[in-house]
């Protein structure tokens, strides 16, 4: 018998982090499926990429029946092996500054919130039967700015990541006995357009390895909470920040 081949939704693929982890997952023989605003971005260039894109703004909560009606169509036998909530967003005041609470608005906290936090629940909600059925894995995408004050990062954001890691527990709590894990990672400093001016200077000062991460590092921890060898981790959150949070 051949082995039934996996299907993993990840949103925030077009760049970054997302990218990378389509590209890993691809190797390993995974089916994917992708979020984002955009409609097709031309650098996807994996077999199937645009076939297998579905164009959503997940600030948009009322997009994500939709979103999850066009999943259930493409699984071919109904199962969804993994949820990756790759998909985030770090709003920048004028020259990219930080935006503090004082310079936060509801617009900004509403659209952050959405993005960040409750599109990623009302997904794995709304596909719960499918990742049911396949004993699937949920991976949230969280960051250091969730556990620490970051110089960069918003407050919005900051609090998104945090609300995030809550969530990620919650979700472990709830959907363990339906054979569903949830986990999360939590980057530093990652190679990718997130990061703003001055990051060089915070990885010299800050990280004990010297280095900014790679995506394909974080794509490596992906793979490895939706697979079999972590089948015992449920309701973690992995730092891969080269050693940033100590
Ligand atoms: N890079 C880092 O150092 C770092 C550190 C800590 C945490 N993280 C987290 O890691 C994740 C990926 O980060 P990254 O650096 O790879 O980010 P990125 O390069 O900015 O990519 C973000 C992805 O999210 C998608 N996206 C943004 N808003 C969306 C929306 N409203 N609806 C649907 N998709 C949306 C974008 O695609 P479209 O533009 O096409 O919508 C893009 O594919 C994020 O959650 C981020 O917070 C990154």
């Amino acid at each position: 018998m051949t082995e039934e081949r996996r299907y993993m939704l990840l949103t925030g693929a077009s760049r970054g982090i997302g990218h990378a982890t389509v590209k890993l997952f691809q190797s390993k023989g995974w089916r994917i499926l992708t979020v984002s605003r955009q409609e097709f971005s031309e650098e996807c260039a994996w077999p199937s990429a645009r076939e297998s894109h579905i164009q959503a703004d997940l600030a948009d909560l009322s997009q994500i029946d939709r979103l999850a009606a066009t999943v259930r169509e493409r699984l071919p036998n109904g199962r969804l092996h993994a949820l990756v909530n790759n998909a985030g967003i770090s709003p920048k005041g004028p020259e990219k500054s930080r935006l503090g609470v004082m310079g936060t608005d509801a617009d900004v906290w509403t659209q952050v919130l959405n993005v960040n936090v409750v599109s990623t629940a009302l997904i794995a909600r709304a596909l719960m039967p499918e990742l049911e059925a396949a004993k699937g894995s949920i991976v949230n995408v969280t960051s250091i700015a969730g556990t620490r004050v970051h110089p960069f990062a918003g407050v919005a954001y900051a609090a998104s990541k945090a609300a995030l890691g809550s969530l990620t527990r919650e979700m472990a709590h709830e959907f363990g006995r339906r054979g569903v894990r949830a986990n999360a990672i939590a980057p530093g400093e990652i190679e990718t357009s997130i990061l703003s001016p001055g990051t060089d200077e915070l990885v010299a000062a800050e990280v004990p390895m010297g280095r900014l991460g790679d995506p394909r590092e974080v794509a490596e921890t992906i793979y490895f909470l939706c697979t079999e060898p972590s089948s015992y981790i449920n309701g973690a959150e992995i730092h891969i920040n080269g050693g940033q949070h100590v």
